[in-house]
């Protein structure tokens, strides 16, 4: 079984080929074109240009996508795409792109939700997570925490009201006068630095429900920092890392022991953060669980996490009927 994934949700354009082959999932090709670094002049992603973006660059990642797995598209059994959640413009070329695709070549379309896809790049390759297991998401618009129970059936725990921690990670290095996407930045700057020099919030973190709220920490990074010399960013940045970790890592083992499960998984591309990872390595050994996230490549917008999420969907029964939805959430 072969699938082509498809995903334009925002400033990515990527397309990869993915073989389930006795049962395993392994990826044939993934190419991904991002405008992040033009969005970086910008100190952000300026709809209308990032899907401007897309356009130039769909039809040559799909192309690419075939030639690096060594393939015609006549081998593949379907295609998947992002529906939603993401920028309208964006979607919309990814959306309607496939659908001429799925018709010339007589596919079958599978439409994804784009954080589930997340959470399927840890479906990828030999070593993958059973169920029950903890979702969580952790990417630039999103940041939740769901029960999975099996394929496609999950119970919505909590979320953020308001800031996604991908945000904050990008909030607060605009502040810093670092590009965007900020996430990596502020990691970069936070290495070496002593995250106990200052004083952050950990909003919500004494809170009995599994929600987050990262705009307030925000806001108290953005009134600190006036104090903050220049000498001391290393020590400010590694304080904002740690009280984002802190309030993910808490919630997530909350999650874990209220629920019995024996597996967390991670997705989104604030998994690629290092610190994070490490700090979710500790807490999972601590009581007693598997943790899975995927590597930094998987983690950030891709079409594999697509591809991989399709193997256990079903295709739509009309091509027609197939919309870009930029609100589709979790919780719904
Ligand atoms: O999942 P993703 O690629 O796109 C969305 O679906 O939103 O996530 C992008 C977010 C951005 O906020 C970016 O700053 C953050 O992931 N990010 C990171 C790191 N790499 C990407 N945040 C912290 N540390 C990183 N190493
Ligand atoms: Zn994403």
């Amino acid at each position: 079984m072969i699938i082509l994934g498809i995903e334009t949700s925002c400033d990515e354009t990527a397309a990869a080929i993915l073989e389930q082959k006795n049962g395993r999932i392994q990826i044939l090709s993934n190419i991904v074109a991002s405008s992040a670094s033009l969005q970086s002049k910008y100190g952000g992603i300026i709809p209308e240009q990032a899907a401007r973006e897309q356009l130039k660059s769909i039809i040559p990642v799909i192309e690419e996508s075939l030639q690096i797995a060594g393939i015609k598209h006549q081998a593949l059994d379907a295609i998947a795409i992002t529906e939603g959640p993401g920028l309208m413009g964006s979607l919309l070329v990814g959306v309607e792109t496939v659908k001429v695709l799925a018709k010339m070549w007589g596919k079958p379309l599978i439409p994804v939700n784009h954080l589930v896809g997340h959470f399927y790049a840890n479906w990828i390759g030999e070593d993958t997570p059973t169920f029950p297991c903890i979702g969580l998401l952790v990417s630039g618009g999103h940041t939740d925490l769901v029960l999975f129970k099996s394929h496609g059936e999950y119970e919505y725990l909590g979320g953020t009201r308001d800031d996604a921690a991908g945000e904050c990670f990008d909030k607060s290095a605009r502040l810093l006068g670092l590009p965007y996407p900020g996430g990596p930045e502020i990691s970069k700057l936070a290495k070496g630095g002593d995250p106990t020099l200052f004083n952050l919030p950990r909003p919500l973190i004494e809170s009995k429900d599994f929600d987050f709220s990262f705009s307030g920490l925000k806001t108290a990074v953005h009134n600190l920092l006036p104090d903050v010399p220049k000498s001391k960013y290393s020590d400010f940045a590694a304080t904002i890392e740690a009280a984002i970790i802190d309030c993910l890592v808490d919630k997530t083992v909350k999650a874990v022991k209220t629920k019995g499960v024996e597996q967390i998984i991670v997705a989104g591309g604030v998994a690629a953060n290092k610190a994070l990872v490490e700090r979710l390595e500790v807490a999972a050994k601590e009581v007693g669980v598997r943790l899975f996230v995927p590597p930094p490549y998987l983690c950030t917008d891709n079409g594999a996490m697509i591809a991989s999420a399709a193997f256990f969907l079903s295709p739509t029964s009309d091509i027609n009927k197939v919309q870009a939805n930029p609100n589709l959430s979790l919780s719904t």
